[in-house]
């Protein structure tokens, strides 16, 4: 199938697709280092929408290549900024970011536990190679709003970061974004 798709930053989607999910903190709950906070701020905020995306998708078809754009709103537990929950992918597929507004991070992780981190800001490119685990984190005060596509036979493996969780946690250390070790991480 041929066909092309358009970008609206101001309407923060793209058009067309297939696929719009929106992730709440309460669906997050078990990716953020402090529970307890997830759940203080649902009581006292509501279960606040920590990002949305829409994608392009082929189902699990090979030889396509799924593609979407994803919004993540600025927001902190605790000191941890909001994220994406991270995956693997289950085949070694590569994926590209592109950032388009908004400042924040990839965090990526080796599949024997290296972790390196890439900013993702507007004109960005970041190559996640294959293997490698990843999640975006909003590290600004407003949305971060990126591009991205990987191969539609990809698949994806949340389980494995629900249970173990990324090496390291990206959180806010007097104004920045520090990489700090996760003590919840099992290896
Ligand atoms: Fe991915």
């Amino acid at each position: 199938m041929l066909f092309s798709a358009k970008i609206d930053l101001a309407k923060r989607m793209i058009e067309p697709h297939t696929k719009h999910n929106v992730v709440r903190l309460s669906a997050l709950k078990e990716y953020f280092n402090d529970q307890v906070e997830v759940e203080r701020m649902i009581n006292s905020l509501g279960d606040l929408v920590v990002y949305e995306y829409f994608e392009n998708s082929f189902g699990d078809e090979e030889e396509n290549v799924n593609f979407g754009l994803t919004v993540l709103y600025p927001g902190k537990v605790g000191r941890e900024y909001f994220l994406t929950r991270g995956h693997f992918h289950e085949k070694r597929a590569a994926e590209i970011y592109i950032g388009l507004e908004g400042e924040g991070v990839i965090l990526m992780q080796s599949e024997d536990g290296k972790v390196e981190w890439r900013p993702l800001e507007p004109n960005t490119v970041v190559y996640v190679p294959p293997g490698w685990g990843h999640r975006t984190i909003n590290t600004g005060n407003q949305r971060l709003t990126f591009f991205f596509a990987y191969p539609s036979d990809a698949g994806h493996d949340y389980e494995i970061v629900r249970r173990k969780g990324f090496a390291k946690l990206v959180v806010e250390e007097n104004g920045r974004p520090v990489l700090i070790d996760n003590p919840k991480y099992r290896t």
